[in-house]
């Protein structure tokens, strides 16, 4: 719904939303004469208008009209320890008095290398970058450098940033067709199989010798949107040792989420590489790609002078900045020394099963499921024959797992932040471990509310 249709609908819960945040509708005004669709992000499109967010504090944040909300978005994943942690925030401080940019090395960057190492045994080196689109890019070239092989191996609907090469088959374009702006040379060499399928992936490393590498996110897209486990992780570490293929674990959002150590600590499977962000830098700009030293010797000097190759080059004004270095330290450290990671995970598989409560009363055919501390909504766009107490996602075709109606999620959004809630643009979310019972207890009240509105407005069943 663009802005004129959204003035002109009679929706309650549009006209609520528009009663609530005159704040942030002036300055969505004032954005949208300055970014393309007034964000910066794509992820914060919101129709008719996002929330602009003032200040946030451990689970919640608070908009420029005053409001509270529970916050499910996270920082995008990045704040496991929720917002404006203590002892993250300390660190920063003390960053800050001695400078944010040295142009040097410096000690941080140890010490940040270190907690990656401590909770990461697969990290035997590390390469700080700047995001992890930064991250998977700089994996990428490394898998191809390191095997001279050429294509690499995704699934279907996994994000690994904007770059060139992942650009295809995330949202569109899952037959490999490049999307604007990408050269058809770089889309080609990119094999893309649905999540899941061993017998593709077998069927692919037997027919095609020129695999350098098969990056994934180890849970399943968007975290476990459309999930993946154990058993498929194992197998495909196999496949890939067995065909001198690299296997490159995702784990910008997984990584310190799903265990303290990641998904590979979850499954017990070693990746050649990983690349890391988010939580990695404890809610700051950061990340880094890890792994087998042999691999991340093609960065190093001597180690690519002694083997006689050219060394890949990685310059990066803000590689290892300091100030990200302190927060990624001390969250990390924090995860790697309470129970942060398991008590999200608990407190989210408790918001799941009253969130499902819900639908289940009010005779709604959806679900919501996840794993770890994340949560997903199913909004049943086939209408299949499931429901909050009968939903299996391996069972649910891949185009209705992925293919949420925007629209209707759109409104539940609204719906949700007008009765206090912030949900990612999925309908779903990711817990910190600062969430609390309190908190399960008022959005599941929220929740409640929210699909009465959305009944009121004869969209959903009952
Ligand atoms: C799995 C995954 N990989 C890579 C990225 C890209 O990271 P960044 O946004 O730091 O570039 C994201 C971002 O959401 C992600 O979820």
């Amino acid at each position: 719904m663009n802005d004129v249709a959204a003035e002109l609908s009679n929706s309650r819960i549009i006209a609520a939303y528009r009663e609530r945040t005159h704040g942030s509708a002036e300055l969505a005004r004032e954005a949208n004469q300055l970014f393309p669709s007034g964000i910066t992000h794509d992820a914060r499109n919101v129709d008719p208008y996002g929330i602009f967010v003032a200040r946030a504090q451990g689970p919640h944040k608070w908009d420029v009209d005053g409001h509270c909300y529970i916050d499910y978005f996270g920082g995008h994943g990045a704040l496991l320890l929720g917002h404006h942690h203590p002892v993250v925030t300390e660190a920063v401080r003390a960053a800050l008095d001695d400078g944010t940019q040295f142009g040097a090395s410096h000690p941080r960057e140890v010490q940040w290398a270190k907690a990656v190492q401590r909770l990461v045994p697969s990290a035997e080196r590390i390469r700080f970058t700047s995001s992890g689109t930064e991250a998977t890019l700089m994996a990428v070239r490394l898998a191809r450098a390191f095997t001279g092989k050429q294509t690499l191996m995704r699934l279907k609907g996994h994000f690994h940033g904007w770059h060139d090469q992942m650009a295809s088959g995330y949202t569109n374009h899952f037959d490999g067709s490049p999307t604007p702006g990408v050269l058809p040379g770089v889309a080609e060499k990119s094999i893309l199989v649905n999540p899941g399928d061993l017998a593709a992936i077998r069927a692919a490393f037997a027919s095609d010798n020129d695999i350098a590498a098969v990056i994934y996110e180890p849970t399943g897209s968007s975290f476990g949107q459309v999930p993946l486990g154990a058993e498929f992780a194992l197998e495909v570490r196999r496949l890939c040792t067995q065909h001198g293929v690299l296997l490159i674990f995702d784990e910008v959002v997984t990584g310190f989420r799903a265990t303290r150590g990641g998904a590979q600590m979850a499954f017990n499977v070693r990746p050649d590489l990983s690349s890391f962000a988010k939580i990695v830098a404890g809610g700051l700009p950061g990340a880094c790609v890890a792994g087998r030293k042999d691999i991340l010797d093609l960065l190093d000097f001597n180690a690519s002078a002694r083997a006689g190759r050219e060394k890949i080059a990685h310059p990066g004004t803000f590689n290892a900045n300091p100030v990200s270095a302190a927060a990624g330290t001390a969250a990390l450290t924090v995860i790697a020394e309470t129970d942060a990671a398991d008590r999200a995970s608990a407190t989210a598989a408790d918001l799941r099963a009253k969130l499902n409560e819900v639908l289940a009363e009010a005779k709604v055919k959806w679900a919501v499921y996840g794993t770890y501390s994340g949560f997903h909504l199913f909004v049943n766009p086939s209408g299949l024959d499931v429901g909050p107490h009968n939903f299996d996602p391996a069972k649910i075709p891949l185009e209705d797992m992925k293919n949420q109606p925007k629209d209707l999620v759109n409104k539940l959004r609204l719906a949700m932040l007008v009765n206090g809630v912030d949900l990612n643009p999925r309908g779903g979310g990711l817990l910190s471990c600062t969430h609390t019972a309190d908190d399960v207890a008022t959005t599941t009240a929220a929740f409640r509310e929210a699909v009465r509105m959305r009944k009121q407005e004869g969209e959903l069943p009952g």
